[in-house]
């Protein structure tokens, strides 16, 4: 027992670990380094769209992942879930990508639209940091076959998880609209 949970405390803080490294890294790809000419690219324009859509792809397939094992289906949850970590790995290449051809975006709104945005985005920013070890945790849990933690942790990261792909939507459609 002892033993086993000196490696689930390990491992916790080796996926804290990968996800601190993981953000640093996003932090020093969209305001650290120098971005690249994209104007030869018409492409890339449309990157922000992607991103959007693969946004919105995850909050539905997170919606009914769990609506499926609230139903008992737990294949159908299973390969929903896996399905949506695949969008969200697709979302990080593509977000990746227009980042390093744009730096960040200016917020141009006034008055109360400004305070909300960026009530929106700051949040949306610490738990998108926040989702990253609670997502590859739920994961290893359900990999595992640890299904009562699976539970547990699940019922944490889900409405995270959710928020930030919600968000990421709003912070999208906040942008174009102001
Ligand atoms: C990060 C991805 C995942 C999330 C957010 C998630 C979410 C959840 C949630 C919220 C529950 C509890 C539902 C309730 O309240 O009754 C649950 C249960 C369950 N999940 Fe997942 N899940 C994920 C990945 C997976 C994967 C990959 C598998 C299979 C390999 C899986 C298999 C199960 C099973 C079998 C249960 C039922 C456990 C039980 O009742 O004993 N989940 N999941």
């Amino acid at each position: 027992m002892e033993n086993q949970n000196n490696s689930f405390k390990s491992l916790w803080v080796s996926i804290s670990l990968i996800s601190l490294a993981i953000f640093a890294f996003l932090v020093w790809w969209i305001y650290g380094k120098e971005t690249a000419d994209g104007s030869s690219y018409p492409w890339v324009s449309a990157l922000p769209y992607i991103n959007c859509a693969l946004n919105s792809l995850t909050a539905i397939l997170l919606c009914l992942g769990v609506s499926l094992i609230k139903k008992g289906n737990k294949t159908a949850h299973r390969n929903v879930m896996i399905t949506a970590g695949v969008v969200s790995a697709i979302f990080l290449i593509t977000y990746l990508t227009y980042h390093h051809f744009q730096g960040d975006t200016k917020f141009l709104g006034q008055g109360f639209v400004r305070y909300l945005y960026f009530f929106i985005l700051i949040s949306h920013i610490i738990l998108s940091m926040v989702q990253v070890p609670l997502i590859l945790g739920t994961f290893y849990l359900a990999f595992t076959k640890k299904w009562a933690t699976h539970k547990k942790v699940a019922r944490i990261t889900f409405p995270i998880w959710l928020y930030v792909s919600i968000t990421g939507v709003l912070v999208f459609i906040f942008l174009k609209s102001f």
